[in-house]
């Protein structure tokens, strides 16, 4: 089913494309979460539970950048062969959607980042692991004015992609609901 070709185009995502979707899916959505749980404990939280959020936040917030990378690499290797725009969309249903997915893709990749450049640029800050590597170099001198402007952009970005993603999922539902089976139901091509 996956390599089902009609009108010379996968009817399907290919396998890679569908498990990053849903796996990028979980650990944004789990970022968004714990960024806002940490930001929000009590001064007296234990040390322990302070580092394993923000740990773990960066680690994975590192992951999210590369799996973004492989992703977007996977796509462009595919692009000839990937499912189209449905026709049966109304041309702002695909101005909407396209606008939408690429903005996705952008904060994927920016968000990251900023939360790198912050916890690079931040006085205070405890490094930022990365599983079995270990501590991965600062990107930025250390520099609190900078921080201070990475935090809010980190923060603003990251709620930009959370209304982004509920604008894609209520798009996905809407035609789930209004066109079950049909053309521009195209959640069955992720699953
Ligand atoms: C797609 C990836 C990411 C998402 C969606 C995300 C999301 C968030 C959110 C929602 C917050 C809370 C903002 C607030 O309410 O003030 C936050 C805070 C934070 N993030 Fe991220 N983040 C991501 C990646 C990263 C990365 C890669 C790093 C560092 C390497 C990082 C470091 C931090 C830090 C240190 C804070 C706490 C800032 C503070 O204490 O004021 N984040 N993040």
């Amino acid at each position: 089913m996956a390599d089902q070709i009609k009108n010379g185009r996968w009817v399907k995502y290919p396998l890679s494309l569908r498990i990053l979707h849903w796996v990028r899916a979980v650990l944004i959505l789990g970022l968004i979460w714990s960024g806002w749980t940490m930001t929000g404990l009590p001064e007296d939280t234990p040390m322990e539970k302070f580092s394993f959020f923000y740990h773990n936040h960066k680690q994975f917030g590192v992951l999210i950048w590369l799996l973004a990378v492989v992703h977007l690499m996977i796509r462009w290797r595919n692009r000839a062969l990937l499912p189209q725009t449905p026709m049966g969309l109304a041309p702002w249903e695909k101005l909407l959607s396209h606008v939408v997915h690429r903005l996705i893709i952008f904060l994927t990749l920016l968000v990251p980042l900023l939360g790198y450049s912050m916890s690079s640029s931040f006085t205070q800050s405890d490094g930022v692991p990365f599983f079995f590597v270990g501590d991965l170099p600062e990107l930025l001198p250390k520099n609190d004015a900078a921080f201070e402007i990475f935090d809010a952009l980190h923060a603003y970005g990251a709620y930009a992609l959370l209304f982004l993603i509920v604008l894609h999922v209520a798009g996905t539902v809407k035609h789930r609901l209004a066109d079950k089976g049909g053309e521009t139901d195209v959640l069955p091509r992720m699953l």
